[in-house]
């Protein structure tokens, strides 16, 4: 993760970097700084924690027509002002900002000490600054390329020397660094949002090539120090506001966009009474043909993934299974042409996703992303592309891209039975109507009830929480346990509703809240079992439920209930609406950073 920014002009480029870290913010936010370049001088300054504290620490006449930003997602190193970016060489020639890990830093690190260089900080970043020193003979472009060459793992890099002023040096493996050339100036960064505005045209650079940026243009060179030609591409945006709108938190405002969002993703690929992807171009043969899907992701991704399961094993037949992109890519599924391999991710730059993406591509599976940003990594790399129209997340917690995502999963489902006639069209047809009439559901799951505040209320003195449920609904337990826990501190652990009594109900203690997720019909009675399995042991019970059950609960139980009437399949939708309000108002009564949680960051580009 972290975020990267430099900038290159006419003008100062203090409020550039500034405000290029603002909105590069979500990509981690333990620490930040910039170094600027004027005439042959560096000057660094960085702070720990959020921008604010840099822009506090910097005085209103500091000026430089160069400079690179960052910020830091710790990973090596404890979030600190010595550990923050930029880093210098030893002899303080060389200032970079890194986004990445570097696999060997400590192997490097050792015999850098033996030559005698000494160390500032706990990073794997300051071993690249050293290397770079080393390796300086006066060519900084076979420096760069011959210091990158004894670098495992992954990183993105931003570069100043005293002796080039006005120039940026740029190289990535791995993580996402674009070039883009504004009005006088030319801008690096790691994510187009910040430049969103500025800069219209980016050059995205492969892994490998060295960018040269000057105020007057970028110039590329292979490794080997050969001119690259490369044409810059019109940066894709998806147009919506990153303002708070009024609302207390960025959360609660996109829980509020869910109806909106999740209308949009599903009328774009609902064609008359069909469905298309217009960036999927498997024939009916060829689908038939697929024999295992495997749904990929981390995080809510993967929880969008276990709900998707379900969905697509009972349309198509198809073997159809969930898993964690860091365990995926590492296992050894056997994968050809008759796989599919889906993967899901918001920011389509998750290097856990990415790299289970390139290992399918490499064992010859047919992979498919269903991506959130407009030209992210994942979207240039898969075979085949789903967009979710969810607009920009600026919440660390997913909420509608995570719900557009379980709208594109029901899609997909009906498209491949659609396409391969593994059901009736007349039934298929039936369940398309009611998902492009599911967002007025969303929007009714919106008002908060006293019941819901109430839950809330318990919750917030809660040590433990377990959350509950079977098929669906355990995909949504998933879900509801790691956004109250993300964003309000408190341990939470799903479970399937029938395997709680397999171990984990003897922490089941007087008072331990569960909550219990009874949305699924045709389950009820078998989770009303669990449920009174735990409330004979004391547990404090709260239900989400339909209406139509709520008679079958105790008065001391507290039961928030849906109003959506929808099938038992897509009831999970309107459900995690309902717990994502349940979350963000449990996490605000303990008074959390309910935007920006501790120790998480948006996008995890380190794996
Ligand atoms: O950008 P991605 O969808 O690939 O991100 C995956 C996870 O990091 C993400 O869903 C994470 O779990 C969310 N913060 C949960 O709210």
């Amino acid at each position: 993760m972290c975020g990267i920014i430099g900038y290159t002009g006419k003008d100062n480029a203090v409020p550039y970097l500034l405000k290029g870290l603002e909105r590069l913010e979500y990509r981690g936010y333990d620490s930040s700084g910039i170094a600027l370049l004027k005439e042959n001088e560096i000057l660094t300054i960085k702070r720990k924690g959020r921008i604010r504290e840099l822009e506090k620490a910097l005085s209103p006449d500091t000026s430089a027509p160069c400079g690179i930003g960052h910020t830091r997602w710790a990973t090596h190193g404890e979030p600190s002002e010595i550990n923050a970016h930029p880093h210098l060489s030893q002899n303080g020639d060389f200032a970079l900002v890194h986004n990445g890990i570097i696999e060997n830093a400590d192997t490097l690190r050792l015999s850098l000490e033996k030559e005698g260089y000494k160390f500032r900080s706990d990073t794997d970043t300051e071993v690249i600054c050293n290397l770079l020193e080393k390796s300086f003979n006066g060519d900084i472009i076979s420096c760069i390329a011959d210091t990158v060459s004894f670098l495992e793992g992954s990183f993105a890099l931003a570069i100043i020397h005293k002796a080039y002023p006005q120039r940026i040096f740029c190289i990535k493996k791995e993580s996402p660094l674009l070039i883009a050339p504004g009005k006088n100036a030319v801008f690096v960064c790691s994510d187009s949002i910040a430049v969103k505005g500025i800069c219209e045209y980016c050059y995205y650079p492969e892994d490998y090539d060295l960018a040269e940026i000057t105020n007057g243009g970028v110039r590329f060179f292979s490794r080997e120090g050969l001119p690259l030609a490369k044409a810059p591409v019109k940066i894709r945006r998806d147009g919506s506001e990153s303002e708070k709108s009024g609302f207390d938190h960025y959360m609660l405002k996109e829980i509020y966009e869910q109806p909106g969002a999740f209308r949009s993703t599903v009328e774009a690929y609902i064609n008359a009474d069909t469905v298309s992807f217009p960036e999927c171009n498997l024939s009916s043969q060829e689908l038939r043909e697929i024999d295992r899907i495997h749904i990929v992701g981390c995080g809510s991704a993967y929880h969008a993934g276990a709900y998707g399961k379900y969905i697509i094993e009972e349309l198509t037949n198809i073997s159809t299974t969930a898993e964690i992109a860091s365990e995926f890519r590492y296992g050894k599924a056997p994968l050809n042409e008759k796989s599919l391999v889906v993967i899901i991710s918001q920011s389509g730059e998750t290097a856990d996703s990415l790299a289970a993406l390139r290992a399918a591509t490499e064992k010859g599976a047919r992979t498919l992303c269903i991506v959130n940003v407009p030209g992210s990594t994942m979207s240039q790399t898969a075979d085949m592309l789903i967009y979710t129209k969810a607009g920009t997340e600026v919440a660390v917690a997913t909420t509608k891209a995570y719900l557009c995502q379980t709208g594109v999963l029901c899609l997909l489902g009906l498209y491949l039975a659609f396409k391969t006639g593994t059901a009736e069209n007349t039934e298929l047809i039936k369940r398309l109507g009611e998902i492009s009439g599911l967002y007025r559901d969303i929007e009714s799951e919106l008002a908060e009830d006293s019941e819901l505040l109430r839950a809330a209320g318990v919750l917030q003195s809660a040590e433990h929480i377990y959350f509950i449920g079977r098929h669906t609904d355990y995909a949504l337990a998933l879900e509801g346990s790691l956004k109250l826990k993300e964003i309000s501190y408190i341990h939470c652990e799903a479970y399937p509703a029938g395997e709680l009594k397999h171990g984990t109900i003897s922490l089941i203690e007087k008072g331990t809240p569960v909550i219990a997720l009874c949305l699924r019909r045709d389950v009820f009675q078998k989770t009303l079992s669990a449920i009174k399995e735990v409330k004979a042991r004391g547990a404090l019970v709260i239900v989400l439920t339909r209406e139509e059950f709520r008679s079958c609960f105790d008065k001391n139980d507290i039961v928030i209930s849906l109003k959506s009437c929808c099938s038992d399949n897509l009831s999970l939708i309107p459900g995690a609406v309902r717990l994502q309000l349940l979350s963000y108002r449990t996490a605000v009564k303990r008074g959390c950073d309910i935007d920006k949680p501790r120790n998480l960051a948006k996008s995890v580009t380190v794996e």
